[in-house]
């Protein structure tokens, strides 16, 4: 039979549902992922059960309880903790007459909002027409590509029908474009490890400032118009770190615990970068008084897509919301693989360019080396500026000019190989032998 969903609006009672002996996705997270996809959350209902309803997942007493929220607070939204089954979800809806949206299409709603590259989005697309699958019932699937994705906001109330074979033929269709995608991605990824260029991927709980702290780090690209970045994913750019060529950095999705089994393959997908990535920043949002065990939640992803050995650097951001004299006990959140650990503000920029020092360490930029160039070498000279290694310039007595740089080893190298260069070390500093 089908059935005419409710439109959804952006006032939300939250259902946090407790079965009990079981682990229920957290509330406080839940409410958070709500205000990511700016819905707001007028009044949480608790239910407790021993187990789920098999008509409305709660009891009859319950749907009344939260019928009378609703209304009394004109709210046009229920957020439901929990999976429910399709049939469930449709009888919740009609007896509340408003939208009901469960825990993984809230989340599939963040997704569709933040995928930026075109993998990630047909990654999210692939995740709603599998979901969809599953809710067969006329204005339950719809496919266009809109912001907000499945159930919540976009063309759900266009009432396209469908029917499972057109389902089947269109996810098929996006697993084609996927493959395409995926093969050019992982060659422009090899491309970019050829060229000796690092990879260094953000990641962090959702909301932790990673968006914020890539654009901080990114905006002062004067290379943009670099061929190489040119043709990018946007959730890719050039960031300038002294002493490096060129360092790719990427962006991801916000991590959540308890990630829905059905989305787990679209969330990984959108870190095809992270697992590939020569360094992490794994970005925290130490203003959260839970921040440690957040720490804990992205690791325990990270572990799961293959990522736990990959060097990181814990970036405790949104340092201007804590107290001046704050001091943080960052070791205990510390790994063998935590390199440093840096205060920082991704909005006041504070901290900013000792983190890009850090990267620039993490990295393999090396204690300081001299070199002397050939008084005509003006190329040289401005290669090296360029890539940010000069750290002083003074003229020697014979009139060449005598660099004081720091660089990584692959620079080293490239320099080394240039026949007019004549690199030195002091007795201070690390010597390169040039034969
Ligand atoms: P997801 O996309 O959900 O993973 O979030 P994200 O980690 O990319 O966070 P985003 O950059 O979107 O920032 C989340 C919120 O925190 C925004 O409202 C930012 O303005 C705010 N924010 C980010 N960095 C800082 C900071 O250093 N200080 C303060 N006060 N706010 C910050």
């Amino acid at each position: 039979m089908l059935f005419e969903r409710p439109e959804a609006g952006d006032q939300a009672v939250l259902l946090q549902i407790e079965l009990k002996n079981q682990t229920n996705p957290d509330q406080a997270e839940f409410a958070e992922l709500a205000r990511s996809a700016q819905i707001d959350v007028v009044e949480t209902v608790l239910a407790k059960r021993e187990a789920p309803h098999p008509n409305a997942f709660i009891g009859s007493g319950k749907v009344e309880e939260v019928a009378a929220v609703l209304k009394r607070r004109g709210a046009n939204l229920l957020l439901v903790s929990h999976e429910l089954s399709s049939g469930q979800q449709r009888n919740l809806e009609r007896a509340l007459n408003c939208r009901v949206i469960t825990r993984t299409e809230l989340i599939l709603t963040i997704f569709a909002d933040r995928a930026r590259s075109h993998e990630g989005q047909l990654q999210v697309e692939l995740a709603q027409l599998k979901h969809a699958q599953t809710r067969l019932v006329r204005g339950w699937t719809h496919l266009d590509r809109q912001k907000g994705g499945i159930g919540l906001r976009g063309a759900g109330e266009k009432q396209i029908e469908l029917d499972q074979r057109m389902l089947g033929e269109r996810i098929k269709m996006v697993e084609k474009k996927l493959a395409t995608v995926s093969k050019r991605r992982g060659q422009n990824r090899r491309g970019r490890h050829r060229r000796g260029t690092p990879t260094v991927a953000l990641v962090g709980y959702t909301n932790a400032g990673k968006s914020t702290l890539f654009n901080k780090l990114t905006d002062a690209d004067v290379y943009a118009e670099d061929q190489l970045f040119a043709t990018l994913d946007p959730t890719l750019r050039r960031v300038a770190v002294p002493g490096l060529n060129d360092v790719v950095l990427g962006d991801t999705v916000g991590f959540v615990s308890q990630l829905p089994h059905a989305l787990v393959e679209a969330f990984k997908a959108t870190l095809e970068e992270v697992i590939h990535a020569d360094l992490l920043l794994h970005v925290v949002d130490s203003a959260d008084e839970q921040w440690m065990e957040r720490v804990a939640q992205v690791r325990d992803v990270l572990h799961e897509i293959g990522a736990q050995d990959i060097p990181e650097i814990l970036v405790l951001n949104k340092a201007d919301l804590l107290p001046r004299d704050y001091r943080f006990d960052a070791s205990m959140a510390s790994t063998e693989n935590t390199c440093s650990v840096f205060g920082v503000s991704a909005v006041t920029g504070q901290g900013v360019d000792t983190l890009i020092d850090g990267m620039g360490i993490a990295l393999g930029v090396a204690a300081p080396h001299e070199v002397i160039l050939d008084p005509g070498d003006g190329r040289t000279r401005a290669w090296l500026y360029r890539s940010g290694a000069v750290l002083a310039e003074s003229m020697t007595e014979d009139g060449a000019v005598q660099l004081t740089l720091q660089a990584d080893d692959q620079l080293l190298a490239q320099l080394e190989s240039s026949a007019a260069v004549v690199l030195r070390g002091s007795d201070t500093l690390p010597k390169i032998s040039v034969q």
